[in-house]
């Protein structure tokens, strides 16, 4: 099989099992945003099985980039599946897996150590805020950060208030007002998949 051949079938397969993995004008918009920035380091939160973390070292392999992705995972069977894709496009050198809670294992990263070109936010949604106050601690200045699924099924924008889903779309909303009125964040939405959030850091502006 082909490297093309398997990218496929991850895909598939992660759709068949009803695993959310980014839309595919989402993943091209990001591509586009990797191309253009050329990062050596990104940092992903949320990998699921390794899909969009395997397109991006892929995209960024393709214009001779060599970029190193830390991507944290906190289910232990997609932590699993996402070894194993990341095993089979023979990517092990480029993508390193974490297997933890996000929340606790970000605040334990020391901001003096540990810097990223683009920080990628896309795991559950009600804890959004706190990838992105840590999110602008850990990217470089000049850094990107982009958040999947902020206008969540159209919720976000809309006069949703069932409980449901209340908690996240409170949240997703809080996440939109803070990277438009942050004085260090340039931001744009994307009406695009899920809805896609870029903001660019410049930490001098404060
Ligand atoms: C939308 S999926 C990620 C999709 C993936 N980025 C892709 O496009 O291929 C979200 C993932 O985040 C994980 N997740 C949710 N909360 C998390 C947390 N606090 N820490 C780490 N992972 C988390 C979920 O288990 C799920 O696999």
């Amino acid at each position: 099989m082909t490297k093309q051949e398997i990218l496929s079938n991850i895909k598939d397969e992660a759709l068949n099992n009803k695993i959310p993995i980014l839309q595919d004008d989402s993943l091209e918009a990001i591509k586009m945003i990797l191309r253009i920035s050329k990062p050596k380091k990104i940092l992903e939160i949320g990998t699921a099985v390794g899909y969009s973390a395997i397109h991006f070292i892929k995209c960024l392999e393709e214009i001779n980039v060599q970029c190193k992705l830390k991507t944290i995972e906190i289910n232990e069977v997609n932590y699993n599946k996402a070894l194993k894709n990341i095993q089979d496009m023979e990517l092990n050198s480029s993508i390193e897996v974490i297997k933890a809670d996000a929340r606790e294992y970000l605040i334990n990263i020391d901001e003096k150590k540990e810097q990223y070109d683009i920080i990628f936010i896309d795991a559950a949604k009600g804890q959004y805020l706190i990838f992105l106050e840590n999110a602008i601690r850990l990217v470089k200045n000049g850094g990107i950060i982009i958040a999947d699924n902020v206008l969540f099924k159209g919720m976000v924008l809309s006069d949703y208030n069932e409980h449901k889903n209340r908690t996240a779309v409170n949240r997703l909303r809080k996440y939109l007002s803070i990277i438009n009125d942050d004085k260090r964040l340039k931001s744009t939405l994307l009406n695009i998949g899920d809805g896609l959030a870029i903001s660019i850091v410049n930490k001098n502006d404060i």
